[in-house]
């Protein structure tokens, strides 16, 4: 983990409210590793304001790129960096997801800004999978592309029906489990927490091994404030009180106690 000033490189508008950003941080991108995160400090804030969390979407030669959505006041600043702008990022943080088991199929479910890290772990795993990603409407459907090209097949549904079937991802999920019930699945899940939760549930109930990477506010996001805690539960049924930013993000499902 380094503290890092980062250079803009690019930044590119991929929906109304969804920006992807690029930036040389060689220090930062050649230890990162799927799930894992950045914090970062936003330029036009003053500089008692926290840093803002982001998955790390890409890194490779010496570039990182994060996918960001602008839901307040940093990262409605965000769009503002122009090339060359120089921007403080603390990172690789957490632990990320762990590699994909060899005997098992990778099952990559997101939610909306969930699927970056995920985009990340299937580029990174050299398999093929499924995806299935759920999204309020078509307008926060992200990184389809990057699974389609690598040949991962994509499964999508909207809340309003805007693109694929109008639900749920757990519904995805349910029809998936019931269509292979031959296939053992490893399941890499990221988004919104009632979203992990009913994955989890889900994959408990079914017997499949299920990593979710939870998102909650941070502060410090290297553990030292314990803004992020989360209770969880060790394999001999006791229970621990971790903290997301570094004890996670990434959990196992059987770990956390929701
Ligand atoms: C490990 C981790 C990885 C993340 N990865 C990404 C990512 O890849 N892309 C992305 O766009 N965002 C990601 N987030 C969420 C992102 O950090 C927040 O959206 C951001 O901090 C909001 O900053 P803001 O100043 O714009 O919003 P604020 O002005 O601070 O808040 C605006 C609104 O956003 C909500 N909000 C703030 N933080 C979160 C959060 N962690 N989860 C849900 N809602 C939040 C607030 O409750 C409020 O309603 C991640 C968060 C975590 C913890
Ligand atoms: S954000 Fe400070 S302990 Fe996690």
């Amino acid at each position: 983990m380094v503290v890092y000033d980062a250079i803009v490189k690019r930044q590119s508008q991929l929906t109304a409210q969804y920006y992807q950003l690029i930036l040389e941080a060689p220090a930062v991108a050649e230890q990162a590793r799927p799930g894992q995160f950045v914090h970062v400090k936003v330029n036009g804030l003053d500089d008692a304001a926290l840093r803002r969390p982001f998955s790390i979407y890409n890194a490779a030669d010496g570039m990182l790129a994060i996918v960001y959505k602008t839901v307040g006041r940093g990262t409605a600043l965000l769009p503002l960096l122009r090339v060359g702008d120089v921007l403080s990022v603390i990172g690789p943080l957490g632990n990320g997801f762990p590699e994909v088991s060899a005997d098992c199929v990778p099952l990559a479910i997101g939610g909306g800004y969930g699927v970056a890290p995920l985009s990340f772990l299937a580029r990174k795993s050299g398999r093929r999978g499924t995806l299935l990603v759920g999204a309020r409407t078509e307008n926060d459907l992200l990184c389809l592309d990057d699974f389609e090209e690598l040949g991962w097949d994509v499964m999508v549904t909207t809340q309003d029906g805007s693109q694929g079937a109008q639900g749920v991802v757990t519904d995805l999920l349910d029809g998936w489990l019931a269509k292979h019930k031959d296939v053992v699945p490893e399941v890499f899940a990221c988004g919104p927490s009632g979203m992990l939760q009913a994955v989890g549930e889900r994959a408990l109930g079914a017997g499949i091994k299920a990593w979710l990477s939870l998102d909650r506010r941070m502060i410090c996001g290297v553990g030292a404030c314990l803004a992020c805690v989360q209770q969880l539960r060790r394999p001999d049924g006791s229970e621990w009180t971790g903290r997301v930013c570094h004890d996670g993000p990434v959990f196992e499902a059987r770990e956390v106690i929701w």
